[in-house]
């Protein structure tokens, strides 16, 4: 039984090997042995580059961890879960202090959590969670509320179209399937819009939480309707992509159609405070320093808690304008 366990784990800390080979800076693979010297080493598997918030959220990680005097062994997945649990196997195979990680997708981590806790190395979710049942295959979560984000969204367009009773057509750019923001913030908007028929999400489609595929389903919405007061977009990056796509057909973004985004991450905030966007729900990416202290916390044996929310606020055009200079992301 240890033999086909310990075979499965290398077999994965090979494949991660490979996987490094060909995207820059990623050495889950690198075949060191952690935890030596005192210092703690954190495996952290990354879920890719998708979005401007990614790139901040990979940046706070990897300058805490230095800050913090942590060897951060960091892989991306390139947006697959497959690459992710590799890496995780990885990293039990060259023992690190802790793993930590931003699930691409909610479900299917039972049995590699499962191994990193047979192997006793302890597991901290940063940023998305995972659904499964045994809270106890991981010592904490770090990050957002996704389904209260949804809903700010949401009571921002029910006050902005308050004594209005014409209906409201909205379309819907969601993040990458079955990743926690994308379901959330779908469910948080969908709850508080419910309570006025007016409010009518007349198409909604991945966007893969990206400017590109933000833009291309943009276009398609444009072609198939001509009619759309409002756009919800989970994040920056396809609202930043929608824009083109608006401006491209003729139409002024921020006024012909209303457009919310979900992050504030610089170019959303230019956006927002060029009356591109009309609001903002943040969604901060900075969570590294507490994922650091968390690390040491959990390495020293100490209670942790099971749940870190981050605290987050929003964005009006005005309240951009004075944020902007000061934006570090
Ligand atoms: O999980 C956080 C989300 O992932 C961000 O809102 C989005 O921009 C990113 O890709």
């Amino acid at each position: 039984m240890l033999k086909k366990w310990s075979a499965a784990v290398l077999a994965g800390a090979l494949a991660v090997g490979a996987l490094a080979g060909c995207g820059g800076g990623d050495d889950a693979g690198s075949g060191d042995s952690g935890g030596g010297g005192g210092k703690i080493t954190m495996g952290f598997s990354q879920v890719g580059a998708e979005s401007g918030w990614r790139t901040a959220n990979t940046k706070s990680i990897q300058e805490s961890a230095a800050t913090a005097g942590i060897d951060l062994k960091f892989s991306d997945a390139q947006g697959k879960q497959e690459n992710q649990i590799k890496a995780i196997r990885s990293f039990i195979a060259q023992r690190v202090d802790v793993i930590a990680f931003s699930p691409v997708v909610e479900s299917g981590w039972d049995t590699v959590l499962k191994e990193a806790k047979d192997a006793n190395i302890p597991v901290i979710l940063t940023d998305r969670s995972v659904d499964s049942q045994d809270k106890t295959l991981y010592k904490s979560f770090i990050g957002s509320d996704f389904v209260l984000e949804g809903k700010k969204a949401g009571e921002w367009l029910v006050k902005e179209y308050e004594g209005k009773p014409e209906p409201v057509n909205i379309v819907e750019l969601q993040g990458s399937p079955g990743a926690a923001p994308a379901n959330d913030r779908k469910a948080g908007f969908a709850e508080v819009i419910k309570a006025d028929p007016k409010f009518k999400v007349i198409a909604s489609q991945t966007g893969q939480f990206t400017r590109t595929d933000g833009k291309e389903v943009m276009e398609a919405f444009l072609k198939a309707h001509q009619d759309i007061d409002v756009l919800y977009a989970h994040n920056d990056d396809m609202g930043l992509g929608a824009i083109e796509a608006i401006e491209a057909a003729g139409k002024k973004p921020g006024t012909d159609i209303k457009i919310i985004t979900v992050d504030a991450v610089k170019d959303g905030m230019t956006a927002l405070a060029a009356g591109k966007i009309n609001y903002i729900v943040e969604c901060s990416p900075l969570l590294g320093p507490q994922l650091m202290d968390l690390a040491k916390k959990v390495k020293a044996g100490e209670t942790v808690e099971q749940r870190v929310v981050t605290e987050e606020t929003t964005f009006t055009q005005e309240q951009a304008k004075a944020a902007l200079p000061d934006r570090k992301y």
